[in-house]
């Protein structure tokens, strides 16, 4: 069933877990997801970048997003992951999604505050809910030294104000993980989780959140992470398995055999998120 974002997430937040936030630019992708969350149990959030908008259609995105919710049995919301653009963000609610993101983590506070708070009420007069990002979340070049730490990490206070002024339904912070794999381990800062998680009270996101281990993604839902965005692990095992299918069977030409192992491929690991992530069962 189709849901908004809000309503998912205050049940993770009320309940101690995270709900998986895959993100989808192809159908296979998005069945996969299904699959995985009719197979667990769980509540999820298919996403769509900008990036996977402008390559599949926020019509296309939007209409099989609408189509696998309708015929799921558990919650699903669609959403618009690192939106920037403000008719970008008006195309996906009048498309149907039922949560959007303004990431305007790369402006100044102030400027943050302002935009964001131009679409949570945009979107909350129809029904919509928002994300917003403060701090900055890295890019797999970036290696932050523990200067830099409290200058591009989430501060706690100006996310309680942020919070309080913008009216924002949830928040991504950043807290050390980065867009993309890792070189080495991801070292997230699970304090200021906790901090932020006790001033703001609210559901928290984490993106970047491929190739962080498991023990780690237990402790930062432990803490109060309660939506989790994955691309590119999904990414990753749809490539193997293309790569695999392609390599044994170099003179197959029917895209049904060579995507098809990799649906059940990306089902798998998304499957597996959603149980690590404790929303198995929740739904
Ligand atoms: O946040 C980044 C997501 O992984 C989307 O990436 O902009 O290449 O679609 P993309
Ligand atoms: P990954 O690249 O680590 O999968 O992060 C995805 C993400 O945060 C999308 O918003
Ligand atoms: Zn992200
Ligand atoms: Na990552």
């Amino acid at each position: 069933m189709l849901v908004t974002g809000k309503e998912i997430l205050k049940h993770a937040h009320e309940n101690g877990y995270a709900v998986g936030a895959f993100n989808v630019n192809n159908m296979e992708q998005v069945q996969a997801i299904i699959e995985a969350a009719e197979e667990t149990q769980s509540p999820v959030i298919i996403q769509a970048s900008q990036g996977g908008l402008k390559y599949a259609g926020v019509e296309y995105i939007a209409g099989m997003g609408k189509i696998a919710a309708e015929k799921a049995s558990v919650p699903v919301a669609i959403h618009l992951d690192h939106g920037t653009d403000f008719k970008q963000i008006m195309a996906c609610i009048r498309n149907g999604f039922t949560s959007v993101m303004i990431d305007g983590s790369h402006h100044e506070l102030e400027e943050n505050i302002k935009i964001t708070k131009q679409i949570v009420e945009m979107a909350h007069a129809v029904g919509v809910s928002v994300e917003a990002e403060l701090g900055k979340i890295g890019g797999t070049e970036d290696d932050i030294s523990v200067d830099e730490k409290d200058a591009t990490y989430t501060d706690p206070d100006e996310a309680a104000r942020f919070v309080e002024e913008t009216g924002v339904d949830y928040l991504a912070i950043a807290v050390g993980t980065a867009h993309g794999p890792y070189k080495g381990e991801p070292k997230l800062d699970f304090d200021r989780i906790k901090v932020i998680k006790e001033k703001l009270n609210m559901p928290l996101v984490l993106h970047g959140s491929s190739g962080v281990p498991e023990e780690s993604i237990k402790k930062a839902v432990s803490l109060g992470i309660n939506k989790i965005n994955i691309d590119t692990d999904i990414r990753m095992a749809f490539h193997k398995a293309v790569k695999e299918f392609v390599s044994k069977n170099p003179d197959v030409y029917d895209p049904r055999k060579i995507v098809g192992p990799a649906r059940v491929a990306m089902k798998e690991v998304i499957a597996e998120k959603m149980r690590m992530f404790g929303a198995a069962g929740k739904a």
